[in-house]
């Protein structure tokens, strides 16, 4: 693969943001398309302060085709895609399905296309666990049944697996991977970048650091009677510093070895920990202590959500380096940092 230039979609986001670093440190040239509607233009000074560069970047919408196609023109010899860029927010997903559905398979769309005509043949998608919804059988393999998950939002991701899978196999030229994330936390250990929730966090440690930091009152924990060993939720937490690692790792994958058109990989620790375990173990890495009641069940939610990772270990040769106390400890610094 001579040239190293990777178009991230959404890279100024909390995921993508510390997948571009990822990919600078291990000599790609990473190039970021975002229209940052929910992720902030400081994403690239931390970027330029991590890597010592300006990382180059088109702004604009992925779902408009005419956009994302003249990158494609200007670039010319682009290696590879990881795409990020899609709305994200279950909740809103439930009340604006429309939304979610044109935004992120729009953006699919126009993408494959785009590298269809400058046969570009290769592509990591971001996906989520949602994809297995109330699974039967844990850990969830990569063969764990897929099933329409309860939210628009989770739809996308599954219909856009299916997308990219049938492409892949009908355009012998695309290659590509679908890595299905549990849950990321964590940020940059430097606290340069991190998770930037824009309103009202949804996901847990971010509203656990708030909360701690005194933006919020207090955490509801949704549920405490669940069939779980102290009753609240189970998920695979993994630091998010490793979830980046993994799409390098994808993309060597795709470039050297893959040979089936299409394959989905787990990401995730291979352990749970519950709501109050998150809890504990945060009020000890950080020496302080969360406020928080036991509310309702939260719509949607399962009771325990873990994955078998061994096939990334296997094929990818990745597994998670970072601990619960590592993502904790950094998710706080990060917060500290965005409080000032
Ligand atoms: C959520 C999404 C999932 C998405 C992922 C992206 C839902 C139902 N699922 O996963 O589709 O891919 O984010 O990061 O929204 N919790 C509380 N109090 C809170 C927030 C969360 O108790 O204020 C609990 C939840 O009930 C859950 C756990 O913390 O048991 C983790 O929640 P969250 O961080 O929102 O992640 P998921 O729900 O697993």
């Amino acid at each position: 693969m001579e040239s190293k230039k990777i178009i991230v979609t959404g890279g100024a986001g909390y995921i993508g943001s510390h997948t571009v670093v990822e990919l600078f440190n291990h000599g790609f040239e990473p190039i970021i398309v975002d229209n940052f509607s929910n992720s902030e233009k400081s994403v690239l000074v931390g970027l330029r302060e991590i890597t010592g560069r300006n990382i180059k970047l088109f702004e604009g919408d992925c779902s408009d085709p005419n956009f994302i196609n003249d990158i494609f023109k200007v670039e010319r010899d682009v290696a590879g895609v990881i795409h990020f860029a899609a709305y994200k927010s279950v909740g809103e997903s439930i009340k604006f399905p429309i939304k979610y559905y044109s935004n992120n398979l729009g953006s699919l769309c126009a993408l494959l296309e785009a590298m269809e005509q400058h046969q570009v043949r290769y592509l990591v998608f971001s996906s989520s666990c949602t994809v297995y919804g109330a699974a039967k059988k844990l850990p969830v393999t990569e063969n764990t049944p897929v099933v329409t998950p309860f939210s628009p939002y989770g739809n996308t991701k599954k219909i856009s697996e299916e997308i990219i899978s049938q492409e892949a196999q009908n355009r012998k030229q695309l290659k590509a991977i679908s890595l299905r994330y549990f849950n990321p936390i964590g940020a940059h250990p430097s606290a340069v970048i991190g998770e930037l929730p824009i309103g009202v966090p949804s996901n847990l440690v971010p509203y656990i650091t708030q909360t701690v930091a005194g933006a919020r009152n207090q955490l509801t924990v949704f549920g405490d009677d669940y069939n779980t060993p102290d009753g609240s939720c189970i998920r695979d937490y993994l630091h998010v510093v490793d979830l980046a690692k993994a799409h390098v790792k994808a993309l060597d994958y795709l470039f050297d070895q893959q040979e089936d058109p299409y394959d989905v990989f787990n990401l995730g620790t291979g352990h749970g920990n519950s709501v109050f375990q998150i809890i504990n173990e945060f009020e000890k890495v950080v020496g302080k202590k969360v406020n928080y009641v036991v509310g309702d069940r939260r719509t949607g939610d399962v009771p325990v959500m873990y994955a078998n990772a061994d096939k990334a270990h296997q094929f990818l040769d990745w597994r998670t380096e970072l601990s619960l106390e590592d993502a904790l400890a950094d998710s706080w610094r990060w917060q500290e940092k965005i409080s000032l």
